[in-house]
């Protein structure tokens, strides 16, 4: 079996854009509300962040327009124009209920490529299958500047099995391939394995892209029912699914120390990689960017994957 190596870059679904094994999430990259940048993390530690990723062999970033409103855009394209080199960058359009017209599309994707600095991104998704416009329409929208070279793959995120499929079908009548699905999955998170959508997405070659891989923290061991997240993400957990999670982070501990130490968060980012999907762990600092890029270089073996598996039931919601 082989381990993940971070310069094992794997194409995204069929198209020619390679990624790192392990992308990194930047929605905390500017964003005071949720992540509370500014308070006791900010511009500097993402840099240093950003640095060890690079140094690490992660050149794969994932944003989005409505991040930090715009800031983290703007964070990771001064990031990406004082390191030069190989880069893939992905971000995502946020279908507000005011956007109705396919030209709107455009014009964000636009305004995220002038707060990246980028002539065009390696990933343009859908960030949301949201009403009123159709998926389809969204569809001829991705194709259209895909078209125009603005975009180098696109992709959805969010999307069920029957939108998925819809995306996938109208996409292909435009002669574009849909590359990939950013979906919430991990050891917490497993609802969308029993749903069939990870099974539709290998049969129709689109990538899996895992957001929220360690449980927004919950996966790392930091937090206990005594110790939760600040802020808005204290109320994504019970303290009752809290308690029931400590014997999984049992469990993944010792998985960790049987592979020569590894931490929680490196066994449940690998844990995602053995299930076939690319995790985007967000980082705050150096060190936590650090961390998880150990989760590659090594691989889970099957059983351990198994008991993982098993273990995490009593997690899922
Ligand atoms: N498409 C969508 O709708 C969608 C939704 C959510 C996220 N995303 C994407 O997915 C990315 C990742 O998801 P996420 O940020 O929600 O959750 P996550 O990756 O599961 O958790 C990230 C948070 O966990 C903590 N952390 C990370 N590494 C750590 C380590 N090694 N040790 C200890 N703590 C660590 C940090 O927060 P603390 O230090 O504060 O605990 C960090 O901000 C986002 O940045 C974004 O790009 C997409």
């Amino acid at each position: 079996m082989k381990a993940f190596k971070p310069d094992h870059l794997v194409p995204l679904g069929p198209t020619d854009v390679l990624v790192s094994p392990l992308g990194i999430g930047t929605w905390a990259w500017g964003d005071r509300l949720y992540w509370g940048f500014g308070t006791d993390y900010g511009e500097h530690d993402v840099a240093e962040a950003f640095e060890v990723c690079v140094q690490r062999g992660l050149t794969t970033f994932d944003t989005a327009e409505v991040y930090g409103l715009g800031r983290s855009e703007r964070i990771l394209g001064r990031l990406i124009r004082a390191t030069g080199g190989q880069f893939a960058i992905a971000t995502k359009f946020f279908p507000y209920p005011w956007r109705l017209s396919a030209g709107s599309l455009r014009r964000a994707l636009l305004g995220s490529l002038r707060r990246l600095g980028l002539d065009r991104v390696d990933l343009y998704q859908i960030h949301w299958p949201l009403p009123p416009i159709r998926i389809e329409r969204w569809m001829a929208a991705l194709a259209r500047v895909q078209h125009e070279g603005l975009t180098r793959a696109v992709g959805v995120s969010n999307f069920n099995l029957a939108q998925t499929r819809r995306a996938f079908e109208a996409l292909a009548k435009l002669g574009v391939p849909l590359a990939s699905n950013q979906i919430e999955y991990s050891l917490l998170k497993r609802q969308h394995e029993h749903e069939g959508l990870l099974d539709l997405c290998r049969e129709l070659n689109i990538s899996v892209i895992a957001y929220s891989p360690l449980g927004q923290g919950l996966l790392t061991g930091k937090y206990t029912a005594g110790h939760a997240p600040r802020g808005i993400r204290r109320f994504r957990i019970s303290d009752e699914k809290m308690r029931r999670l400590a014997g999984l982070l049992t469990l993944m501990g010792e998985i960790g120390e049987s592979h020569g130490g590894k931490s929680p968060a490196q066994v449940a980012l690998n844990w995602v990689m053995c299930k076939g999907a690319i995790p985007i762990p967000g980082v705050k600092n150096a060190r936590q960017a650090a961390e998880n890029a150990g989760a590659l270089g090594w691989r889970l073996e099957d059983a351990q994957v198994q008991a993982l598996d098993e273990a995490s039931l009593s997690v899922q919601d």
